[in-house]
């Protein structure tokens, strides 16, 4: 059994910034409306020429830099996207022929906003069982081509980006557990139609459709779950955890989650009001921002957590 640390971390913005405000003259909104119920400001929003590989692939590039890791020594690369630029190839394979990387396995997972907790978690077990001993793992998503911009409940909530890490195998401990779970019974509550049946059917371009405050209810819950379910998994206690690294979905829901960890706001990794939610893509973003503002130091102990779309959840207890 291997242990599989983060020795590197990096991540991608789109330059282009939608505020608020800007959604104000296309929408029936307000800039008070969206941050009061979502803590959002702005989004970023790719241009017409990038995807989900460009942006992973500079966010990779950016996280094999940090981890002087040559990307030809990779040996496992796995994207959680829900946005991907393809049906197939994966997007991971698509960074693959981008980074110029030999024959390694890529392949993409789908676990909506818990797509780069799922991909963590099995990129450890492929380490910790010494079947790789470099792999990227990258969550990331082009948000913005999934949206109806006419559903004011959705299109206001959502960004763009990508975020990065290196995970290797190592004789320092680093992830101390990962935890996935699913329950399919909530698959109406927040789903994309499949783009190529369902837009023949209903004739309309497939988008996010998402009942937000029975998804927010659930969302709760689950995430209180996970963090007992974690820190029990390690004989750890709250007061053990330094950082904790959210799904940045909903401030409200993030507040509710580091009150039921007695964790104060500061030792809570934000992005929410700059970059709304980047689905998969979140949790590697914030833990990028923490680790290279300085705020993150190695040795400390950071638990990431998201729920998305199935419902999918997930969490993660890394020794950095
Ligand atoms: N501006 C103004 N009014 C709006 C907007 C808007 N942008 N959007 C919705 N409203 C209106 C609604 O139409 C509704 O009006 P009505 O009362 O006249 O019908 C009213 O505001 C209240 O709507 P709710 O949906 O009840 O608002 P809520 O307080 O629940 O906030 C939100 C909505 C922000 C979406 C919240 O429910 C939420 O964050 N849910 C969780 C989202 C989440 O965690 N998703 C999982 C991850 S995402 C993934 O997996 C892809």
């Amino acid at each position: 059994m291997f242990n599989a640390k983060i020795t590197g971390t990096g991540s991608y913005l789109p330059e282009k910034i939608v505020t608020n405000k800007d959604f104000e003259s296309i929408l029936d909104t307000t800039d008070e409306w969206i941050y009061a119920r979502t803590g959002i400001r702005q989004r970023h929003v790719i241009a017409e020429h990038e995807t989900t590989s460009s942006m992973a692939e500079i966010a990779a590039k950016n996280a094999l830099d940090a981890a002087g890791v040559d990307a030809s020594d990779i040996d496992l690369i796995i994207i959680g996207t829900s946005s991907p630029d393809r049906i197939f190839p994966s997007t991971a394979c698509i960074l693959q022929n981008r980074l110029g990387v030999g024959d390694c396995a890529a392949f993409d997972v789908q676990a909506a906003c818990s797509g780069f907790i799922y991909a963590l978690g099995i990129a450890h077990q492929f380490i910790k069982s010494g079947g790789a001993k470099k792999a990227l793992v990258i969550g990331a998503e082009a948000n913005s081509r999934i949206l109806d911009y006419s559903d004011r409940s959705t299109c206001v909530i959502f960004g763009d980006g990508a975020g990065a890490v290196v995970l290797e195998a190592s004789e320092e401990v680093g992830i101390l557990s990962t935890h996935m779970h699913s329950d399919g019974q909530y698959k109406d509550l927040l789903y994309i139609n499949n783009p190529i049946k369902d837009q023949q059917q209903d004739g309309e371009n497939a988008h996010m459709t998402m009942l937000g405050n029975d998804v927010y209810k659930v969302a709760v819950k689950t995430l209180s779950r996970i963090v007992d379910e974690t820190l029990e998994a390690n004989n750890m206690t709250k007061s053990d955890v330094d950082w904790l690294i959210p799904h940045q979905a909903n401030i409200r829901i993030i507040s509710s989650v580091a009150k039921k960890l007695k964790m104060p706001m500061e030792r809570v990794v934000l992005t929410i009001e700059e970059q709304g939610n980047t689905s998969a893509a979140s949790v590697p973003l914030a833990l990028d921002l923490a680790v290279r503002d300085g705020r993150i130091k190695k040795g400390e102990t950071v638990l990431m957590e998201a729920f998305g779309g199935g419902f999918v959840w997930g969490s993660a207890l890394v020794k950095m």
